[in-house]
């Protein structure tokens, strides 16, 4: 028993090594891929900065046939930098080469008035650092999304979060940062992260002082615009602490910052951040936003009888209700990831949190996916394990997350602890994911009738990386406790 007990352990040891094997093959090896946004808002006349996220052995060679006047391509990197004047549509074909093959796909630039016609992919720097952010992490943390080949996959935002403020404003009002934290100061650090075709994103807040009480934005909206634009600033996370409660101050103080970045020439993202409480999906794009916090923040742990805090199942429970409000330009924002973080972040973790599992981190990040919602991995990259560095970097996941359409997956099905979300995606595909909720192991006959499919579908498994059958009728499936399985279902 105890031979055939072994001998389980280690069939599943080496099937977990090759699947982190194989993950790395899958970035830094092979015939090159793409990954990440296939469309890309800009405001007219603002620095344009994307890289084109591609992964395969290096060295890869980029080229845009047909590359619109002001912009240029760094061929060897596929970082793609101008300016372009001109509102519109721009449709442009990019390659990809290495000695092992050739890729091209098509990659569609919008000038106009909507940034993050996808979800924000990126880091922040608050669920595990806290007030301990500094220059020289900003920087690590920089490099490491580059070797970590998260940036391959599309990640782009190194976001500093509270803690990076002077203790006071200058004589003239100005924002100042902490000159021992950040030495250099933000205009350094913002080229140091251009250079690699990253952006930089800044976090302040609607009333006299952020949440962790450094000053606040109320009040000095276009000086902090004017200073964060000449910073090289691409994203202001804007919280809203210390401020009247009431929704049409929220709206008048995020309109207000909103229109102020509009105007600032540079485009930056605007992310909302009042947890919920005023309903910002029905006036956070009119408010200039691109995506807005819909919960209190989110603890690592799955569930917990507190109030005050979100844990994994409450944010859930409130993401689930608002697949309406999500679409290109727009998005609900469920928090931070907690990936990876097994209960040691500062903010997350805060001594009381033992963390969750692999398979429970699994399960939180399919759902963001599923959900259209922003990714902003918020643990250590330098220092990640290989388990939180396959969640992270699962493309096949992002690529849901970041499909073109920008659905919110829809809620179809809620009994006995299993939960089903259906996400139409941009190839005519679906991806549909089955969540158990509850303490112990489920079965659970996926219909197609659940799903209206009239035709038989391959049903392929986004962890596994493989077609597991075909959905006819039904697709059994067993869930461990809180496990997510991620289908695509195509004909
Ligand atoms: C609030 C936000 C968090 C973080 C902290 C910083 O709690 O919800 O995400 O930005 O403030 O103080």
């Amino acid at each position: 028993m105890r031979q055939k007990n072994t001998l389980v352990f280690l069939v599943a040891l080496l099937l977990q090594l090759s699947c982190y094997a194989q993950n790395k093959n899958v970035l830094f090896e092979g015939i090159p891929a793409f990954h990440g946004a296939q469309v890309v808002g800009n405001y007219p006349n603002t620095p344009f900065i994307f890289t084109v996220p591609a992964t395969g052995e290096r060295p890869i060679t980029f080229n845009i046939k047909s590359l619109p006047e002001g912009l240029s391509l760094d061929a060897s990197t596929g970082i793609i930098t101008g300016n372009l004047v001109t509102r519109g549509e721009y449709n442009l074909k990019v390659t990809a080469s290495n000695a092992k093959g050739k890729a091209e796909e098509d990659l569609k630039i919008v000038i106009g008035e909507t940034l993050c016609l996808t979800p924000a992919m990126g880091w922040n720097s608050w669920n595990v650092f806290t007030k301990t952010l500094d220059e020289k992490m900003v920087i690590e943390m920089t490099d490491a999304m580059v070797k970590s080949g998260m940036r391959d996959l599309g990640y782009e935002y190194i976001d500093m979060d509270d803690f990076w403020h002077a203790d006071t404003r200058d004589s003239l009002g100005r924002p100042v940062p902490d000159t021992k934290k950040f030495p250099h100061g933000m205009k350094y650090l913002s080229d140091y992260i251009h250079s690699k075709g990253l952006k930089l994103g800044i976090y302040s807040c609607a009333g006299n002082m952020t949440c962790g009480r450094r000053f606040g934005g109320y009040t000095y909206e276009e000086i902090d615009a004017k200073a964060y634009a000449e910073w090289g600033m691409d994203l202001l996370k804007y919280d809203y602490c210390y401020t009247p409660p009431s929704q049409k101050t929220a709206i008048e103080r995020y309109t207000k910052m909103g229109t102020a970045l509009k105007h600032c020439g540079r485009s930056i993202v605007f992310s909302i951040c009042e947890w919920g409480f005023r309903k910002p999906w029905k006036w956070g794009q009119q408010a200039g936003g691109s995506y807005w916090r819909t919960t209190p923040d989110i603890m690592d742990v799955w569930k917990f009888p507190s109030i005050g805090f979100s844990t994994l199942k409450s944010t859930l429970n409130r993401e689930e209700t608002l697949w309406k409000y999500a679409g290109p330009g727009h998005w609900n924002d469920p928090d931070m990831l907690i990936v990876g973080n097994y209960g040691k972040g500062l903010a997350t973790g805060r001594g009381v949190f033992k963390g969750m599992t692999d398979l429970e981190y699994q399960t939180h990040f399919s759902l963001w996916c599923m959900f259209s919602a922003p990714l902003l991995a918020s643990n250590d990259l330098r220092t990640m394990n290989e388990a939180t560095a396959t969640i992270l970097t699962n493309a096949e996941m992002l690529a849901i997350d970041q499909d073109a359409l920008g659905e919110q997956a829809k809620p179809i099905y809620k009994m006995g602890g299993i939960r089903v979300y259906l996400k139409h995606l941009s190839n005519g595909a679906m991806a549909v994911a089955v969540l158990n909720t509850t303490g112990s192991e489920k079965k659970f006959d996926l219909k197609a009738s659940l799903l209206g499919l009239k035709d038989a579908c391959i049903a392929h498994d986004v962890w596994k990386h493989a077609d597991i059958g075909t959905l006819k009728d039904k697709l059994p499936l067993t869930l461990q406790s809180h496990e997510t399985i991620v289908l695509t279902l195509n004909k």
